[in-house]
């Protein structure tokens, strides 16, 4: 069960809020529980599969991640924080909007269903934006790292083109650990060097965060107490 801790300090999650939920493995039902570790144990013994048929295995590598991003698609539909949306009449997920704010009802699609939230759908999203992409002539090079200290002498480049974010407005790191959790469960072992934390970096997040600046004031008041 992904029973890391979110951050009690954090204001922009349910987490910070005062509910008593102190990990990700508390944002859902245990029958939704059950529902994501099948899938997640499902796309283990995919990636097995694979392999016993002697697939290759950087064609198994690519089928896992793609299942690895499926069962995230359906943690997302599949929470408590899942919000139905009564102007389109479906369910908006877990991230209708970037944040996890507290829902005091939630929408729970069926996973095994083909309506909108169903597995099924989700699959076929996946499968939509890998055709896309592979379309493409001009392959794109992904590296994890931060923007303020790339690997590359200066002047290597005409143009470095950034979408950093916006002031306080969104933790993303702290956000996508809802994701990077279910991700470990299924496909951290093909990928460890990403996945060898608790969560997702952070220290080095561009972001003004107003859980540390709190935690930094508290701090002060105590000292001067
Ligand atoms: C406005 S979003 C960019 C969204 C992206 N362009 C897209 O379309 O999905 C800002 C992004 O900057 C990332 N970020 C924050 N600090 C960073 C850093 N020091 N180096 C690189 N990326 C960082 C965040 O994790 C977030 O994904």
């Amino acid at each position: 069960m992904p029973n890391e801790l979110m951050d009690p300090n954090d204001p922009t999650t349910v987490a910070g809020r005062g509910f008593g939920i102190k990990t990700f493995a508390e944002l859902f039902t245990p029958r939704q529980m059950l529902c994501l570790l099948t899938f997640a144990a499902a796309v283990r013994e995919a990636m097995r599969e694979l392999e016993r048929e002697r697939v290759e295995s950087e064609r198994v590598k690519a089928v896992g991640t793609y299942l690895g991003v499926l069962v995230n698609r359906i943690a997302d539909k599949e929470s408590t924080l899942a919000r139905w949306d009564n102007s389109r009449e479906n369910s908006q997920g877990t991230f209708g909007r970037q944040a996890l704010p507290m829902v005091w009802d939630f929408v729970e699609p069926n996973p095994l269903g083909d309506a909108s939230g169903g597995a099924d759908g989700a699959l076929d999203w996946i499968v939509s934006v890998a055709e896309a992409q592979a379309a493409y002539v001009l392959p794109g090079t992904v590296l994890l790292g931060s923007a303020t200290a790339l690997p590359w002498s200066d002047v290597s480049f005409d143009a470095v083109i950034t979408d950093p974010p916006y002031y306080d407005n969104i933790q993303y790191a702290a956000l996508s650990d809802f994701f990077y959790v279910w991700l470990k469960r299924t496909i951290g072992h093909l990928f460890p060097e990403h996945f060898a934390t608790e969560g997702t970096p952070m220290k080095q997040e561009a972001v003004a965060d107003s859980s540390l600046r709190q935690a930094a004031l508290a701090n002060t008041m105590e000292n001067f107490g």
